[in-house]
Formats: structure tokens, sequence, C-alpha cells
């Protein structure tokens, strides 16, 4: 298995320091960079898109992990990869048929994913595994930072943890929602791989110490040259 990557949720950040915020966390041993666009329509908010993710890029190494909170995101995948996006990943509920957006994402030479919200059972998902770099399970309801995570999503990660293992899948399992130092522990036995903090990282008064707690160990990987794929 993968070894377990922190990924801050830049959601959480002050936005009038945006730079020194992703230098800050960068310093403190994230593995990836988590980005929350949201649209006003699949979710209850607004938060910011491709010009904020192309100042991002400017700014970091870090992989840029964003994640489409979208009604429509076939509209706009060519220009968050052209912004230097490193994978792209929708929600299995929109209308669209997540298969060809999953194939575009590809084709764009990025990291295909798909994310799942807590009251949505596995079965939706289980097609599209095989097409797959990234699973996202959301551990609150998406559109807002700060929320307390759900435990029952856990039932999830292992259900698809197990799926996974038996048709001989190595995706990393992405949990987002309320995620620390408290709760890490558990998401890490569930089967998560990928933890994404945004409070529980951009609040800490030491950030280095908190991403040392959700990772559960030292940082195994070295900063990565941002690249197609995310594995
Ligand atoms: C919620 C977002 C999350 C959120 C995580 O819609 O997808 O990524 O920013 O923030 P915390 O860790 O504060 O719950
Ligand atoms: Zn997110």
């Amino acid at each position: 298995m993968s070894a377990v990557s922190v990924a801050p949720s830049l959601l959480a950040a002050d936005f009038a320091r945006l730079e020194s915020e992703i230098e800050r966390v960068e310093a403190a041993g994230a593995d990836l960079l988590h980005l929350d666009i949201m649209d006003g329509h699949f979710v209850p908010n607004l938060s910011y898109g491709v010009p904020v993710v192309e100042a991002v890029r400017r700014c970091t190494r870090l992989r840029l992990d964003t994640h489409l909170m979208l009604a429509d995101p076939g509209a706009y995948l060519e220009a968050f990869a052209r912004a230097g996006a490193d994978s792209l990943t929708v929600h299995v509920e929109i209308e669209a048929d997540p298969a060809p957006l999953l194939a575009e994402i590809g084709r764009l030479g990025l990291g295909r994913g798909l994310a799942v919200n807590p009251g949505t059972p596995v079965d939706p998902l289980l097609p599209h595994l095989e097409s797959l770099d990234l699973l996202l399970v959301m551990s609150v309801e998406p559109g807002f930072g700060g929320q307390s995570f759900m435990p029952g999503v856990l039932d999830k990660v292992r259900a698809l943890r197990t799926v996974l293992t038996e048709r001989r899948l190595e995706v990393p399992i992405e949990i987002d929602g309320g995620v620390g130092p408290g709760n890490a522990g558990d998401c890490r036995a569930a089967g998560a791989t990928w933890l994404v903090a945004g409070s529980s990282v951009f609040g800490a008064r030491d950030p280095a110490e908190a991403i040392r707690r959700i990772r559960g160990s030292e940082r195994q990987a070295t900063l990565l040259p941002p690249g197609p794929s995310v594995r």
C-alpha cells in the first residue's frame, strides 16, 4: 500500500496571503495541495476558480489536487489543466456520466479522480474503479470547511479498500472533511491514504506537528515536480 500523504486544503488559508500560506504548509511538510472549486450549484457556496489555480501553480511545486464541486465540470476541465492542476476530481452525483469526463481528464494528462458524498453509497463508483487514479470519500457534506468529521463514512472507505484489493487496483483513497490528528489514525486504519486537512493544518499553531500527526509518520516522499500522474 502506498505511503500516506497529507493534502492541506487551501480553503482554510488566509486568502489575503496566499503565497506565504502555501509556503508555510509546504515548509511544514505538506505532500500535496488540495484545491476546492465550488460553483454555487453543486454545493451552496462559491470558492475560487481558474485564475487562482493558475496563481497557486506559480507559487509551489506541490502537486495540485483539484476537487471540482461543480454541476458541470466538463466545461472547465481543459481550463484547469492549462492552469496547472495535476489531478481533477469530479463528483459521481452530477447529472452527467462520469466516464467520458474521466477519459477526458486522462487525455489531458492529469490524474483522474472521482468523489462521493457522505450520503451516496459505493455502488455508482464501482463501474469506474478501473478508470481512476484517485477515489475521494467526503467525510462532511461538501461546500464548507471547518465542519465535523462524519465517522460513519469510514465503513465506505473500508468497503472501497476491500473492492480495490480484490480487483488488484492500487488507487489511493482520499478522505476529505473534518480530518485532523484526532481521527486521522481511524482514517488510515480504514484504508485512506490521502488525508485532506484544512482547518486542522492552516489553523494549527504548529502546522508541521499537525501534518506529522495526521500522516502518522515522518514524510516518506521527496518533493516531486508537477507531473501527469498522481500515482
Ligand atoms: C469541503 C471541502 C474540503 C474542506 C476541508 O467541501 O471539500 O476540502 O475544505 O476542510 P476542513 O479540513 O476544514 O474540513
Ligand atoms: Zn475538498
